[in-house]
């Protein structure tokens, strides 16, 4: 597919509206107090952490991260990806791997991160396959959790 050219920004709270399309095609839901918190959440971290990805003048994807040190036992900063979605209409053409790439080049310049993280659901094979590309791979830890109630 062809790969026209990709941008990638800083998060605004003036994204809001644009983010929530896209998370509305990947999620099928409104969330717009959710988004509010998390670019406000955005508005106090560096801009490197969260971004917005544009093509053809639009807003066609979004990543949000944060850097932990030595959380989970990881020995040293550990850059972690918690979000990443892009408008299916705009998917094969390298904007959710530019978004990683700022990412991670963020997290290395400037917090020295020497890993980069992130927690997916194993029924999602596509998100699976993208992480796998860009060199990931399955690592040592496994997910606990516990309903309460
Ligand atoms: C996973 C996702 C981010 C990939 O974004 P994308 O912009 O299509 O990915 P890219 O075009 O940058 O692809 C980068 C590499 O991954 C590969 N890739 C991407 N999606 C793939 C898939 N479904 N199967 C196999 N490979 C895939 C590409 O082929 C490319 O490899 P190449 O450079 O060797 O050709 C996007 O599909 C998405 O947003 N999925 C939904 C995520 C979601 O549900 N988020 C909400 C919860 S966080």
């Amino acid at each position: 597919m062809t790969r026209t050219t990709v941008t990638v920004r800083p998060a605004e709270p003036s994204d809001l509206e644009a983010i929530m399309r896209i998370d509305e095609k990947l999620t099928a839901q409104t969330r717009k107090d959710y988004w509010r918190t998390r670019l406000d959440i955005a508005g106090l971290r560096p801009p490197w952490m969260s971004s917005v990805a544009e093509m053809d003048g639009r807003i066609v994807g979004f990543l949000f991260g944060w850097v932990g040190e030595s959380e989970f036992g990881i020995t040293g900063a550990t850059g972690w990806i918690d979000m990443i979605g892009v408008d299916p209409a705009y998917r094969g053409r390298g904007v959710g791997q530019a978004l990683v790439e700022r990412f991670i080049n963020g997290g290395r310049e400037l917090r020295a991160i020497q890993k980069v993280a992130t927690l997916i659901d194993l029924g999602q094979a596509d998100v699976r396959e993208f992480f796998t590309r860009l060199g990931f791979h399955h690592g040592p830890m496994i997910h606990m959790e516990k309903e309460i109630r």
